[in-house]
């Protein structure tokens, strides 16, 4: 029931295909997502966390905030078919923009931290919108949260919390989900906005602003390189506490298991249970229904 598992919506029916980078991974139509989701109940994994590759892309990322938007017509569809499963939904720029940054550009070469507010804050509305029960910004812009707080308040949806990617540091684990997505950033790099790996002061910094801000959920990511500023952020708040176990991490694990070099399923199950042990109540990961299964078994 502490398992997320992110899954990738795409346009079109009857698609299932897999990411090339993360075996066991796909990207997966309306109608495949709702097939998905069901297994996923069955086996006990309660919810989603939804990411949109959207069919076309633009400088403001205009599919992310739109009526039928890709990830708008999963929350629908799924919300329909399984209404008591838990729909997260991602808030983010990156898989929206043609220029693959989490946020608007100010010039060419900037992001404009304060621009992007709005578009996020239309996002986490039009999300709320379609029936998102959480919705999680990972963009990572400050003043996000206060923004999106009272932007949902506005419209009406005062009890709908916020999931913040609060300490998300700026790390080469996410290669594979940039494939996934087709997000990769198309000049320079994340780091004016993502944090910096070797600083687990600031990431203490950073889940406090969200906090004051208001979120309900603060997230630290990536996880197993991470573990100790899990623990920190364990022992120093009290609110529910999420780690993602990052694409970068999956495909390790999987490529080297199914090479057969190491025991998958243990090694999974090992880095589950660490993840835990280092003081995270939910976990997002791409195990999740594997992971449940087994522990059904
Ligand atoms: C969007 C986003 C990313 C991930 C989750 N949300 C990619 C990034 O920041 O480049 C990564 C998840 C993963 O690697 O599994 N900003």
């Amino acid at each position: 029931a502490d398992f997320i598992a992110p899954l990738f919506v795409v346009h079109g029916s009857g698609i299932r295909e897999e990411i090339k980078t993360m075996p066991g991974q796909y990207r997966l139509s309306v109608d495949e997502l709702v097939k998905e989701c069901e297994g996923l109940y069955s086996v006990g994994v309660l919810s989603v966390m939804l990411f949109g590759i959207p069919e076309h892309k633009d400088h403001t990322g205009s599919e992310a905030y739109s009526h039928n938007g890709i990830v708008q017509q999963g929350i629908r569809a799924l919300k329909a078919a399984l209404p008591d499963l838990i729909v997260i939904a991602d808030i983010c720029m990156c898989e929206y923009t043609d220029h693959g940054h989490c946020g608007i550009l100010h010039d060419h070469y900037t992001v404009d931290n304060d621009a992007t507010l709005p578009y996020l804050c239309r996002q986490a509305v039009s999300f709320a919108e379609a029936g998102a029960d959480i919705v999680a910004p990972s963009d990572m812009m400050d003043g996000r949260i206060a923004a999106m707080r009272q932007a949902l308040d506005e419209a009406g949806y005062e009890q709908l919390p916020i999931m913040s990617y609060a300490a998300k540091f700026s790390s080469a684990f996410y290669g594979p989900f940039r494939d996934a997505a087709d997000s990769a950033p198309s000049f320079g790099d994340r780091r004016s906005y993502q944090m910096d790996p070797a600083n687990i002061r600031e990431a203490m910094r950073e889940i406090e602003g969200d906090i004051a801000e208001g979120a309900d959920i603060v997230m630290v990511k990536p996880a197993l390189p991470y573990l100790d500023v899990i623990r920190w952020a364990r022992d120093r708040y009290d609110l529910p506490l999420a780690a993602y176990q990052v694409s970068g991490e999956y495909a390790m694990i999987q490529a080297a298991g199914l090479n057969g070099w190491i025991d998958r399923e243990r090694i999974m199950m090992e880095s589950l249970l660490s993840i835990k042990r280092a003081g995270a109540d939910l976990i997002l990961t791409y195990f999740a229904r594997e992971a449940a299964e087994l522990l059904r078994r």
